[in-house]
């Protein structure tokens, strides 16, 4: 049975009072609405469509950049969830499977949720929860086991606003029959819009049944707010952290480890207080990854040791064993097995080979003012330290280079590069030196 997702997000989001829309706001590092488009990945989805209003270009980039089979229509005015629905009907065209309706500010729908909402013996399948507080929610009319209809906040008389049963935003039916049910909707209700809630009694009125399948509050959880936003991403940081621990990667002080939605971390691995894994990281088994490291768009292989205090930014892809230190950032480099970089170093738009050992403070030059230019390093290279590595250049298998030098053509293997100024040395020169500032500053201090 294949299955089309509808992702309401062409709400503005007054309440996150910001330039960017709602849903763009991210959560462990990526959007909400790329959030609410995982929660369906594993159902057999023929169709996603994302309804996008405001911020429309910026959604429709999202969406496409996270699934570039998702189709993203407009809804040119925010007349309410059924009006938003209703945009789908021509991307549905001809489309006869079940259809589920979500919203891309509730990030955190599990897919076995969905799965349980199709699985249910009903033609309108909507999903309940009981929020600490109902405030604002949709009330959930029920027959027994049978859901009668919905009923907003704002319409509820006092009676219904007693139910604690509330809607909690998503809801599966056959799609030709929710486009056929929403064509009866009206606007006559208390805000003025079109309720893809009303659904529910004109399904019921029509002779079609409808149900409720219930989840926890906390996989209904809402984004409203930047408290609302820093919440979530709280949840969502407490329940990874605790799988990759149950994984089998040690983190010494979890709370203060920050994980992106898409982190990967190998079995074994040890990651020390306060490391920040941004979008796109990879950590293979057995890697250390020590204390206030950053790391962004990177792989480690197994058994490398990255910090205390490195970065690691887009395109650093690391081989097995080797070993970043202090103050050293990353980029666009590729690193061989057992290649040292220790301190205090920049490498970026490079390749190092096995073994080679990075001296410290050691910066590869790879930017001209307008250009980009890329640093080859050979195999069982000795870079000395405070070397600059003026890009584009080579330094051949086994070269080394001295300290201080400011490399600016290849170096041939196996060879020494020297490009510093030679040493010159004046004897007595020193002493004569230090007398003569002394005595400057004793006249100094006399005459003031
Ligand atoms: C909705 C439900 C309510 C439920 C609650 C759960 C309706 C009428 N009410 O209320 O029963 O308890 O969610 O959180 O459905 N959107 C559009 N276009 C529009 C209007 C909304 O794309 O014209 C999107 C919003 O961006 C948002 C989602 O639909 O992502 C929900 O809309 P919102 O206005 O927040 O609905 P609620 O009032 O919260
Ligand atoms: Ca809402």
């Amino acid at each position: 049975m294949s299955v089309a997702l509808i992702i309401l997000a062409a709400g503005k989001g007054t309440r996150m009072n910001s330039d960017m829309p709602k849903v763009l706001h991210p959560i462990a590092g990526a959007p909400m609405l790329v959030h609410a488009m995982n929660a369906g990945q594993a159902l057999d989805l023929s169709h996603t469509v994302v309804i996008a209003g405001h911020g429309a270009e910026a959604v429709t980039k999202a969406a496409l950049d996270h699934d570039e089979d998702a189709t993203v229509v407009l809804q040119t005015e925010q007349l309410g969830t059924g009006h938003a629905v209703m945009q789908a009907r021509d991307a549905l065209a001809g489309f006869d499977g079940k259809a589920i309706v979500l919203f891309g500010d509730t990030p955190f729908m599990q897919n076995e949720t969905l799965q349980a909402m199709l699985d249910a013996p009903a033609d309108v399948v909507v999903l309940g929860f009981e929020p600490e507080d109902t405030a604002r929610y949709g009330r959930l009319v029920m027959d027994g086991t049978s859901l009668e209809r919905i009923v907003e906040h704002k319409d509820a008389t006092e009676a219904e606003r007693a139910i604690t049963l509330c809607n909690g935003g998503v809801t599966c039916c056959p799609a030709p029959l929710m486009f056929e049910l929403l064509d009866k909707i009206g606007n006559d209700n208390a805000s003025g819009e079109y309720y893809l809630t009303d659904l529910v009694g004109l399904a019921c009125a029509a002779g079609h049944s409808a149900t409720v399948v219930t989840c926890s509050e906390a996989e209904t959880l809402g984004v409203n707010s930047r408290a609302q936003l820093a919440a979530a991403d709280a949840l969502f940081q407490t329940g990874a952290r605790a799988q990759l621990m149950e994984d089998g990667v040690t983190l010494v002080a979890p709370e203060t480890v920050y994980l992106s939605l898409d982190t990967i971390i190998g079995r074994d691995t040890i990651v020390e207080p306060n490391v920040v894994f941004g979008p796109g990281v990879t950590i293979e088994s057995g890697a250390t990854i020590r204390a206030f490291s950053h790391l962004e768009g990177c792989h480690v292989a197994r058994g490398g040791i990255i910090g205390p205090y490195a970065r690691l930014r887009p395109g650093a892809e690391l081989s097995e064993h080797v070993r970043v230190g202090n103050f050293v950032e990353i980029k666009n480099a590729q690193i061989a097995e057992g290649a040292k970089v220790n301190h205090l170093s920049y490498i970026g738009d490079a390749t190092i080979g096995e073994k080679t050992n990075i001296g410290a403070g050691t910066i590869t030059c790879n930017y001209d003012g307008v250009m980009k230019h890329h640093t080859d390093i050979g195999d069982n290279v000795f870079i000395g330290s405070n070397t600059m590595l003026i890009a584009p250049v080579t330094i051949g298998d086994g070269a080394m280079t001295g300290s201080g030098s400011v490399i600016t053509s290849d170096v041939e293997p196996d060879a020494l590069a020297l490009a510093r100024a030679p040493q010159v040395e004046k004897p007595g020169m020193a002493r004569k030196l230090f007398e003569m500032l002394k005595a400057k500053k004793a006249r100094l201090s006399r005459s003031s």
